[in-house]
């Protein structure tokens, strides 16, 4: 039930409306609504509005925030938090880590997640884009994506002291007229820090890295970020997409928090949307009508919350909340990814002014040693049984061997292709010394449903923490070698002490149970959630196709977080900005039939 191009070119038959300015006073009606002004929404609405022909309308009920300074500042991120520019979210009680909650984060405003994020740039490894187009995505690659990539990117190269302190970059991988700057943090640590963690790192195998953003990011690197270097400001996805377009004619922003999509009353094949429904800031409930398009662009804890309300999913779960099926889509809401983030503090000898992004990505070989390949056998054993446990999950609606599908394909990934598994920040500020550190590839699923019919903003979020033993297994392997790194000569020098967890918590001589112990009482949500929209082949579990189109509908894409179908070993927006290009290019391609 692919959406059929007949639909698709009837739609680019109708002519465009001209001149655009009769719809600007015109009520509620536009080509596109875009659902959401975060990271990708923004992106989008700039390319589908460079046509004056075609209007667009994006909705969310965030603010602006361009005169807040802990947005503007790239310093200031952490001091967003909790703050009105959060949705703070929180998860299920999680089973494998004692029932604990944990806290969940999303961005609110004009930029979503991009106005509070750590604007670390990082995309992935190439073996794991080529997966997208395993997973029945053709045309969905590295090559392909690096394209993108490059297209949206303006990259400030590092001054000269920035080199010295490790900033470094492959000309060959990056852009220079995107509207996205990337470049290296104006207060970036210089000093023998620096010298000491590359050594280290060396000294454990993991020799430097000149650009993690090249396909390959194993090693350790120093790492640019979404800011604008001269003017030392965030570059956040308004910033770059949003602020400069504003006053197109043919874009208008509204305020509201959109609760569903309304469908056509007549007689396609397929469901068409006819746009959407909306709550505004006074409290009231406004539709909007989308001539073309509607597309879902409010991130991946977010948009299957709407495509649940608006009767795409699975039925057994609609039918409890009293919502008419009008879309049979198990795999919405399914396929939740995250990663589980640990951190180690230690008390420094001397201050360290400046600002550290320091990564280590490492595959599992670098983890495992000689035994990687007992790992990779009892692993690809045990992945019938992870599948089985997952697809119990929905209640079977997606089966055991479409997820084992998925799940060899990311197998193949680690222990084949040799992919990343793992990133470990190794930091200092002031007399702090920091290691953070998460798995990549978890292979642990987890879901996000409406919490119930009447209530659009609290996502049900289980991240299912743990849920298959190789993740903890990871943790551990990964906590042991950040460990390791502080206690590792020249570095070693620098450090006092481990000051959390302390040596009760986390002796230095600690088994294994101790690290476990330590790992489920401790980890937190990386902040990385995708995969709940996912574009996949649809009997896999997929929610779109490879046009980001909606199963099962004439009209209706998603274009956020939601439809990455695995994860990267990159942080997310990089990869995100990138797929928003695509799709930008995909929806305005098939207004010629092109
Ligand atoms: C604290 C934090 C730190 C992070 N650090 C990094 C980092 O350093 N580097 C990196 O690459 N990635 C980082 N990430 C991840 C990355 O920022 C996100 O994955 C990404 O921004 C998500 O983009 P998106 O387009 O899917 O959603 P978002 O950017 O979240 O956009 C969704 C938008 O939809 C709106 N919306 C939601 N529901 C509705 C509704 N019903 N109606 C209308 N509008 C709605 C929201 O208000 C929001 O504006 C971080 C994330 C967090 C939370
Ligand atoms: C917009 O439409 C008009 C009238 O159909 C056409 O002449 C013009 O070329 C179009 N503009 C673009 C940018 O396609
Ligand atoms: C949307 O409405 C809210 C609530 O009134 C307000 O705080 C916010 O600033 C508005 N957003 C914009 C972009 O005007
Ligand atoms: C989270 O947001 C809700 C609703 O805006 C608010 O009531 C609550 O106090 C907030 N909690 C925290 C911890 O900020
Ligand atoms: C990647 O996809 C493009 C189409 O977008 C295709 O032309 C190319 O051959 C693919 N490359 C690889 C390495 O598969
Ligand atoms: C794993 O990483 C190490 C260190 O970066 C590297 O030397 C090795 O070649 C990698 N192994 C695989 C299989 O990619
Ligand atoms: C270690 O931390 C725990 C919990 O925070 C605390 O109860 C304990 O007293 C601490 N031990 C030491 C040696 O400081
Ligand atoms: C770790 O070291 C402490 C202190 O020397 C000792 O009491 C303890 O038995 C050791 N634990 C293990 C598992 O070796």
């Amino acid at each position: 039930m692919v959406p059929s191009r007949r639909i698709l070119v009837t739609l680019a038959l109708v002519a465009a409306p001209w001149p655009p300015q009769v719809l600007a006073s015109s009520t509620d009606s536009y080509d596109y609504i875009i659902v959401g002004a975060g990271t990708c929404g923004l992106l989008l609405a700039n390319r589908l509005s460079q046509d004056a022909n075609y209007t667009v309308a994006i909705i969310d009920p965030g603010a602006d925030e361009r005169d807040n300074p802990n947005v503007v500042d790239p310093l200031g991120w952490l001091g967003l938090t909790g703050t009105s520019v959060y949705w703070n979210y929180s998860s299920i009680p999680q089973e494998k880590l004692g029932g604990r909650v944990l806290e969940y984060d999303a961005g609110r405003g004009i930029g979503g997640t991009s106005l509070i994020n750590g604007m670390t740039y990082i995309r992935g490894d190439k073996a794991q884009f080529d997966a997208w187009e395993q997973l029945g995505n053709p045309g969905w690659n590295w090559t392909t994506m690096l394209k993108h990539f490059k297209k949206i990117e303006q990259f400030f190269p590092p001054l000269p002291w920035q080199e010295t302190a490790g900033a470094l970059y492959e000309d060959e991988y990056h852009g220079t007229s995107g509207e996205m700057h990337v470049g290296f943090n104006p207060a970036l640590l210089s000093g023998s820090f620096y010298g000491d963690v590359k050594a280290s790192w060396a000294a454990l195998g993991q020799t430097l890295n000149r650009d993690a953003s090249s396909g390959d990011t194993a090693g350790f690197d120093v790492w640019p970020q979404t800011l604008d270097p001269v003017k030392n400001v965030r570059w956040d996805a308004a910033t770059a997409f949003y602020w400069p377009v504003q006053d197109r004619p043919n874009l208008a922003l509204l305020n509201g928090t959109v609760s569903r999509i309304l469908w056509k009353n007549d007689e396609a094949d397929v469901p068409e949307a006819s746009g959407v429904e909306y709550l505004t800031p006074d409290g009231n409930i406004k539709t909007v009508n989308a001539r073309r398009e509607v597309i879902l662009s409010a991130g991946a804890l977010r948009t299957p919350l709407i495509l649940e309300l608006s009767g795409i999913g699975n039925p057994s779960i609609l039918n409890g909340l009293g919502i008419e099926t009008v879309v049979n889509s198990p795999g919405v809401g399914e396929n939740l990814i995250d990663q589980s983030n640990v951190a180690l503090t230690y008390s420094t000898k001397e201050s360290f002014p400046g600002y550290a992004p320091y990564a280590t990505f490492v595959n599992a070989t670098s983890l495992f040693g000689d035994g990687v390949e007992a790992l990779a056998a009892s692993t690809k054993k045990s992945l019938p049984i992870w599948a089985q446990q997952i697809a119990a999950q929905t209640n079977g609606v997606i089966s055991a061997r479409a997820i084992e599908h998925r799940l060899q394909v990311q197998h193949d990934l680690i222990f084949k292709k040799g992919v990343t598994i793992a990133e470990i920040l190794s930091s200092a500020s002031g007399t702090t010394a920091i290691s953070a550190y998460w798995d990549t590839l978890p292979f642990s699923r987890g879901s996000v449903h409406l919490s119930s019919a009447n209530d659009i903003n609290t996502p049900a979020i289980n991240p299912r923490f743990l849920s298959v033993d190789f993740d903890l297994a990871v943790q551990v392997a990964v906590g042991r070698l950040a460990t390791k790194f502080w206690t590792t000569a020249p570095i070693s020098a620098v450090i006092e002490a481990r000051v959390d967890p302390n040596s009760t918590i986390l002796p230095d001589n600690a088994t294994d149970a101790q690290w476990e112990d330590f790992t489920r009482s401790s980890l937190i949500s990386n902040s990385h959630s995708l995969g709940t929209a996912a574009m996949m082949k649809r009997e896999w579990g997929g929610v779109v196709d490879s046009q980001m189109r909606v199963y099962g509908t004439g009209n209706v894409r998603v274009v956020d977080a939601s439809v990455l179908p695995m994860q990267v070993s990159g942080h997310l927006t990089a990869t995100l900005y990138a797929v928003a290009e695509r799709a930008g290019e995909m929806i305005v391609g098939d207004r010629s039939g092109l």
